[in-house]
């Protein structure tokens, strides 16, 4: 397995902050769904798809404290982690995110037949 970066945000076309703080949003990515979020300390990518009934998490809201808050129930899943509230007993994945020179990029792994 080998990890392929995609570039979701241009720099040149987007501005630097292209997302506010604290903000959720859907991205279409490899025939995936992924929700990137944006904190204080940079960008953040877990599934879009919340666990508990399928809503879109980037739908929903993000916290000060980095909790992604699913616009259904409510469910709340950690941005960097993708854990969910100890109650809830669940999680999402997650994904790695770069924030390079020219833009933000979002990893998937990929079999090396993929690439
Ligand atoms: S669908 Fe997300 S909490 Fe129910």
């Amino acid at each position: 397995m080998a990890t392929r970066f995609y570039k979701v945000y241009d720099f040149s076309q987007h501005g630097k902050e292209p997302q506010e703080l604290y903000s959720v949003r859907t991205i279409s990515l490899d025939n995936k769904m992924i929700c990137l979020v944006r904190l204080v300390d940079g960008y953040y990518a877990i599934d879009d798809r919340c666990p508990h009934a399928g809503a879109r998490l980037g739908m929903g809201k993000c916290t000060e404290e980095g909790m992604v808050v699913c616009p259904i129930h409510r469910y709340q899943y950690n941005a960097k982690t993708g854990r969910g509230l100890p109650r809830q007993g669940d999680f999402v994945s997650t994904y790695p995110v770069e924030n390079r020179e020219d833009g933000i990029y979002i990893g998937i792994e990929k079999k090396w037949w993929q690439f």
